[in-house]
């Protein structure tokens, strides 16, 4: 009883480093529906390992199509987790108190990692597999930039190079996390570059593009497919990265029970859906197993893919470089609005994610970015720490869920991601602070006339 009286006033709850979870939770093993297969755009044929090899190593290869229930993590790998792991979990007492709500608020802390989110928990993965079978460089794209600096990091701490691919936008709003990638040792260019033929192709027909996810992911497959040396690597969307994002729900499960506690609503913000996943799909199996949770993702209404796009066949690149993935998308050559939150600036989403909202097992809600950082603001000034600008969207989402509860007269019992801090996105802050800070809600003309994109390819079954 006295125990948990004082669970019940506590702040944080730490794990020891000797309880690092050992394995990766694969919810393929337990999905009521399994995920459709990813197909070759030529042949319409579900795609093979020798298809992927030039792009990634075997071992990511076989835990993309893996239905093992876990996954051993390598040793190296914990060795460098446990720099920063295990990540707290903490009771936001002063948000509780600030919005007046009787539900109770928890929040996983990924934002103590040295590149300042969730992102390493794959980097470091990605590029011990790479190191072992012989790859010496690694290329790939960033958003807001968190991925670019955190596969920068994994890199050098493993012994690799790394080429980054920046959407443009991003490295002219967030020249901070550019040198954080360039400390780290690796090269950067904003994209579209000259330097690929995705890159000058987009640039030949707009030579103002702002980037996007989908065109930095061609130039860096581009990039890998052209050189022995070379992999890919993606830091969102495929099942190898969000396996690998599991540590985050098995250390909050425990952490969890710590506070004597267990969650009705479980929420994070959705770009490609790895944070969101990370956390989620531990708690999504005990859903499965019939426990009573709302999953909720939040996007922005700027890029609405699992609110307002369709389930359908679709390129993860803007060049149609490559596979055929079944998944929520808005079209392959969607360019999101330029909003603050670089990392959720993706036409896509995940197939596992899409699959499950398909089944029911998680819902999505969309906000508008100034409702966003309002959040943001109210978070940091209760909590203390200034969330990245794609976490503030499941800050958002968690105040409109405890609103809700009050409303319906309910004390719930909330847990959400902070996938990042936001200390390298100061300029949107500022933007926020000066009124500038454009609300962008398409209307479904636009969403239409992206959709065209995707007429013709494959329909999932
Ligand atoms: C802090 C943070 N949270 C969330 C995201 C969105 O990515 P994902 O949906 O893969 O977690 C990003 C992407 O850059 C990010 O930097």
């Amino acid at each position: 009883m006295q125990a948990r009286a004082a669970a019940a006033s506590q702040t944080k709850f730490v794990l020891d480093e000797s309880q690092l979870p050992r394995r990766w939770y694969n919810i393929r093993s337990d999905m009521p529906t399994a995920p459709q297969p990813v197909l070759h755009p030529g042949t319409g044929q579900p795609v093979g390992p020798d298809d992927l090899a030039p792009l990634f190593p075997m071992e990511l290869i076989r835990q993309e199509v893996s239905e093992e229930p876990e996954i051993a993590i390598p040793e190296q790998v914990l060795e460098i987790y446990s720099l920063w792991r295990p990540t707290p979990l903490f009771r936001a007492h002063r948000l509780e108190a600030a919005i007046g709500t009787r539900s109770r608020i928890f929040y996983k802390y990924e934002g103590v990692s040295p590149p300042g989110s969730h992102k390493p928990n794959t980097a470091v993965a990605q590029a011990f597999y790479n190191k072992q079978e012989g790859r010496t460089r690694l290329a790939t794209e960033t958003g807001a930039g968190q991925w670019g600096s955190a596969l920068a990091f994994a890199c050098k701490l493993i012994g690799l190079d790394c080429k980054v691919y920046m959407v443009k936008i991003s490295y002219e709003q967030k020249p901070n996390r550019r040198s954080l990638i360039q400390a780290w040792g690796a090269e950067i260019v904003p994209s579209p570059s000259e330097e690929t033929q995705s890159g000058r192709a987009i640039l030949a027909e707009h030579p103002d593009s702002p980037g996007s996810l989908g065109i930095a992911i061609s130039e860096a497959v581009e990039d890998a497919a052209g050189r022995d040396d070379t992999a890919y690597s993606l830091g969102s969307v495929l099942n190898h990265v969000l396996l690998h994002q599991t540590v985050i729900g098995q250390e909050a499960l425990a952490q969890m029970e710590l506070a004597g506690a267990f969650p009705d609503v479980v929420i994070g913000c959705v770009g490609g859906g790895s944070n969101f996943a990370g956390l989620a799909f531990p708690f999504l199996r005990e859903k499965i197993a019939g426990r009573d949770i709302d999953v909720l993702a939040c996007e922005p209404a700027a890029c609405p893919t699992l609110t307002r796009g369709v389930f359908a066949y679709d390129f993860g690149d803007t060049s149609k470089l490559t596979p055929l993935v079944a998944m929520h998308t808005l079209g392959h050559d969607f360019v999101p609005a330029p909003i603050h939150a670089g990392g959720l600036r993706y036409h896509g989403v995940a197939p596992l994610i899409s699959q499950l909202v398909r089944d029911g097992l998680i819902r999505a809600e969309a906000y508008l970015q100034n409702d966003v950082f309002a959040s943001a603001v109210l978070f940091a000034g209760s909590e203390g720490i200034l969330p990245a600008p794609e976490a503030a969207h499941a800050i958002h989402g968690t105040i409109r869920a405890a609103k809700a509860a009050d409303d319906a007269g309910e004390e719930r019992t909330i847990l959400f991601n902070l996938s990042g801090h936001g200390h390298f996105d100061m300029a949107a802050y500022d933007n926020y602070f000066a009124g500038k800070l454009e609300d962008v809600a398409l209307d479904e003309d636009e969403i239409e006339r992206a959709l065209r994109a995707i007429d013709g390819l494959p329909t999932p079954v």
